[in-house]
């Protein structure tokens, strides 16, 4: 699998703010972390790249230049998130922009913790284009997350790097920790409790850190397409090596295992404090499980741990007895386009019955899919979701702008057809 989208970001935006050069395998071709890669250039880092290899020469932590014009995140949040706490803690203006998707997408939820730090924010209604004014030292803050979004939890600790004090935020659902692990790779003190399911994290600012190398592990999310494509077609094997098996993001092994899909986890080790492992999989008809736990719709602290497979896990739904059904879940309409709306439009055109909630979705299984026009709206995740349903759907099934797989995973329908037989 291309290297994880997530891990790369902050790989890549930690080893800017360190002393020093960082060298990056694996490194995440996705358009997303091309963008972050952009914004950080256009910030006066130099970073080198050949293919999956990349030789970040980090700024340190006072090194950034300001840039003038508008910095173009193009479809990504973590992107816009993640940066717009770095450039808070800098002593100049900068502007951050992205596609239409991205500039419909709230940022409230970053504008307010930041705020509260020090930096001055305007928006368009809590919407990108955001003008920040930095400032430097940034204060400390205690902050409990409103939304449970790794984004913003990042967002704040990165801006914590920059404060003076130390920053604590709080979740009360756990969502993916990637930039508490990398922190901790660059050896930045960092201290998480877990006090009655509430997760503290706290950062020590201003922090000056040294470079290090970073070797990026396979993204779950990506290979999550492959993982469900094996486990619906009959006779399938396929195994994924050096895939990320980080605990915050494996809850989609685990709903396919309590369908009754034979999904394996081994080889476990870790590399730059991620998990890393080997998914094996193969091909079985779901032994119908109708056990509470397989039943019960998916909803509360699960659904930060799987929000990115959740139009996937629906398809796969359809073809499980009793369905699927997911609460809690209104986060997917902020997504890169409302996945709740898309997975429901998509499934029904392919003949599923599904009813459609505020923060969630029903789909009765199990259904035969039949081939139909898709229309993914421009996200790569329904996109791909939905080639995964034209693999098992009878008919021809076709894929407006399917070239929209690049934001995550440009080489997905050259994998796929490498590894589906006819
Ligand atoms: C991401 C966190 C998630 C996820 C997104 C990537 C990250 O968003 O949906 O694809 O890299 O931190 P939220 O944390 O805002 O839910």
């Amino acid at each position: 699998m291309p290297g994880d989208k997530s891990i790369s970001h902050r790989a890549a935006m930690i080893a800017a703010l360190a002393e020093g050069p960082s060298r990056n395998t694996n490194f995440s071709n996705s358009a997303d972390c091309a963008a972050t890669l952009s914004c950080l250039t256009q910030l006066g880092v130099s970073i080198e790249r050949d293919g999956h290899e990349l030789l970040v020469h980090g700024a340190g932590a006072n090194g950034l230049r300001a840039r003038v014009e508008p910095l173009d995140c193009g479809n990504s949040g973590t992107t816009m998130r993640l940066l717009a706490g770095i450039l808070a803690g800098q002593n100049f203006k900068s502007t951050l922009t992205g596609d239409e998707s991205l500039r419909s997408r709230p940022m409230a939820r970053i504008i307010e913790p930041l705020r509260m730090m020090g930096a001055s924010i305007s928006s368009r209604d809590g919407r990108a284009p955001l003008m920040i004014e930095g400032r430097k030292p940034l204060k400390e803050i205690n902050y409990d997350l409103l939304v449970a979004s790794a984004q913003v939890k990042s967002c704040i600790l990165l801006a914590g790097l920059s404060a003076e004090g130390r920053t604590a935020v709080t979740e009360n659902e756990p969502t993916r920790d990637h930039t508490e692990r990398m922190l901790r790779w660059f050896g930045v003190p960092l201290e998480v409790s877990d006090v009655e399911g509430l997760r503290a994290v706290t950062v020590d600012g201003p922090a000056r850190f040294n470079a290090r190398d970073v070797s990026i592990p396979g993204d779950i999310s990506s290979a999550a397409y492959f993982i469900a494509a094996a486990a619906l077609l009959p006779g399938s094997s396929l195994e994924i090596t050096n895939v990320g098996v980080n605990p915050t993001r494996v809850m989609f092994l685990e709903r396919l295992r309590s369908w009754g899909f034979d999904v394996a986890v081994s080889d476990v080790s870790e590399e730059c404090n991620e998990p890393v492992g080997t998914i094996c999989i193969s091909g079985s008809k779901s032994s119908a499980l109708s056990d509470f736990e397989s039943a019960a719709p998916l909803r509360g602290p699960l659904i930060p741990q799987l929000i990115d497979e959740l139009p996937l896990l629906a398809v796969v739904g359809s073809q499980i007895e009793g369905g699927i059904e997911v609460r809690d879940a209104a986060e997917l309409r902020a997504k890169e386009s409302d996945r709740i709306a898309a997975t429901v439009q998509s499934l029904r055109a392919m003949g599923a019955e599904v009813e459609e909630f505020k923060d969630g979705l029903r789909v009765a299984g199990p259904t035969q899919l039949r081939g139909a026009e898709i229309d993914p709206r421009g996200d790569h995740r329904i996109a791909m979701a939905f080639s995964v349903a034209a693999l098992i759907a009878e008919e021809e099934t076709k894929i407006k702008d399917a070239e929209c797989v690049a934001v995550s995973f440009p080489e997905f329908f050259e994998l796929l057809e490498s590894v589906v037989e006819r």
